[in-house]
């Protein structure tokens, strides 16, 4: 019989001790940091839901793996292993390791991007359109209208619009240097993208000579979605749905601090060798020979374990199930979220959750703090404190680290959300005291009103 409750798919053989504190010295801690949950110790936090990036537990295979490294300068039998794991599991033949997703980005679109160029995609995550705009260029969002609707249900939010992406293909084709989709979708809520949409936008791109290139930093969950969502996919081995995904790509980028199960590295892994050598140079300037980008080669063999590791079906369903579970158990009390859950975190809808706080008080700002609050739990503001007035939403981004946390933890937090709800009117907004003039949500400092 199918069971209810989906246990972590691994036993526990190191630990760190969780921050357990009262309300009364989280409130010191909190006026201390300005309101500002960027600004705390991570010691004063209990659940650190600020990100899953780079915030994985590794396993024993990972860690034994680091301890037979190669740590040689060039040539490294670690760079050699790591660099097939890729290949199997891709089928990209050239491999290019960077110490992260950011690196890859700033390499990529530095020898093919031109300015006055564009570059579509589903949904650029920040770093993404940041490094193309810092070129000249234009980063162009063409997420389907679903993917912008907080509570519409939609298997596939991810997905890009086709019709528009064909449409936008032919008119710039000539300066389009490369056509990007990022799986699952971070930027709409950790939203994935169907195979078949993979397959169209690819024929698509193709059929105007524009390279496809995938953001994949959670190609495995993607894959995990398509399997238990897709029609005609139920049942088939991840491996094989992996495979398909990247069959129809050119290359990805991949910040390996997610999918990849380590805590820092990435890479840029390509199908043919048309870019491969000026990246190569490039990346000798900036980051490292091209057997170790920005890496210790302890840090390519954990992932090259890890990226093996996070095929495994019953890691996927676990960790699917934690988002799922969550904003479920939220929904039924009645804290709204988008909706479906995303793959690797729940976004709470703080402007529904709050309506007494207007968007010039932060509604989503005083969320975060009321859950730091109530259990220590550390978010992220994504709404008007982040985005100023072009903040479409405001929501409050719970992430989840991968095999960090348990079943109990997320209890023990939904006990502590239905306290809160019971609250929730009576919370009040904040406005900000001190700000730079430029990404302000990391250190802008508040005070409650
Ligand atoms: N692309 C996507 C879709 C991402 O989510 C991230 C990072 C990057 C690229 C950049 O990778 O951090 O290794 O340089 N996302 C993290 C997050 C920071 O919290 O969502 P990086």
């Amino acid at each position: 019989m199918q069971r209810k409750t989906i246990i972590e798919p691994f036993k526990i053989k190191m630990t760190e001790p969780l921050a357990i504190k009262t309300r009364s010295e989280r409130e010191r801690i909190l006026r201390e940091a300005h309101y500002n949950l960027f600004l705390l110790k991570a010691e004063d936090v209990t659940f650190d839901f600020l990100t899953d990036s780079g915030t994985t537990a590794m396993s024993a295979n990972q860690w034994a793996a680091m301890m037979v490294a190669d740590e040689s300068y060039a040539g490294s039998r670690s760079f050699h292993k790591f660099k097939n794991v890729v290949t199997r599991i891709m089928g990209f033949d050239h491999v290019i390791p960077t110490h992260q997703g950011r690196a890859s980005e700033r390499l990529l679109f530095g020898i093919v991007i031109k300015p006055g160029m564009k570059v579509p995609s589903n949904n650029h995550f920040d770093t993404t359109r940041a490094n193309i705009e810092t070129l000249g260029a234009q980063a162009v969002d063409l997420v389907i209208s679903e993917g912008k609707i907080p509570d519409r249900e939609h298997p596939f939010k991810g997905n890009i619009d086709l019709e528009r992406l064909e449409s936008f293909c032919r008119e710039f084709k000539d300066r389009i240097p490369l056509g990007m989709l990022t799986i699952t979708n971070n930027t709409g809520g950790g939203q994935p993208v169907s195979l078949e949409n993979i397959t169209q936008a690819a024929e698509i791109y193709h059929r105007y000579g524009i390279p496809f290139i995938l953001d994949a930093c959670r190609f495995a969950e993607n894959a995990f979605f398509i399997q238990s969502r897709e029609a005609g996919q139920e049942g088939r081995p991840i491996p094989e749905i992996v495979r398909d995904i990247f069959d129809h790509a050119d290359g990805c980028m991949m910040s390996a601090k997610k999918d990849g199960l380590v805590n820092i590295g990435g890479f840029i892994a390509l199908k043919n060798s048309t870019w491969v050598q000026d990246l190569r140079n490039q990346l000798i300037l900036t980051e490292g020979f091209p057997t170790y980008g920005g890496l210790a080669a302890r840090d390519l063999e954990a992932l090259a374990v890890g990226l093996e590791e996070v095929l495994n079906e019953d890691y996927l369903r676990y960790r699917i199930a934690t988002s799922t579970y969550m904003a479920k158990r939220l929904n039924e009390m009645g804290i709204p979220t988008v909706k479906p859950a995303g793959g690797h975190a729940v976004y709470l809808d703080a402007a529904k959750f709050l309506p007494q706080i207007p968007k010039e008080h932060f509604p989503g700002q005083a969320l975060a703090c009321e859950m730091y609050l109530q259990d220590g739990i550390r978010s992220c503001e994504i709404g008007s404190v982040m985005f100023k007035e072009a903040a479409q939403m405001e929501l409050v981004r719970m992430a989840f680290p991968r095999r960090v946390y348990t079943q109990s933890h997320f209890d023990y937090i939904l006990e502590g959300f239905e306290e809160l709800k019971a609250r929730a009117h009576t919370l009040k907004g904040y406005r900000i005291a001190e700000a730079p003039p430029f990404l302000r949500h990391f250190t802008a400092k508040f005070a409650p009103l």
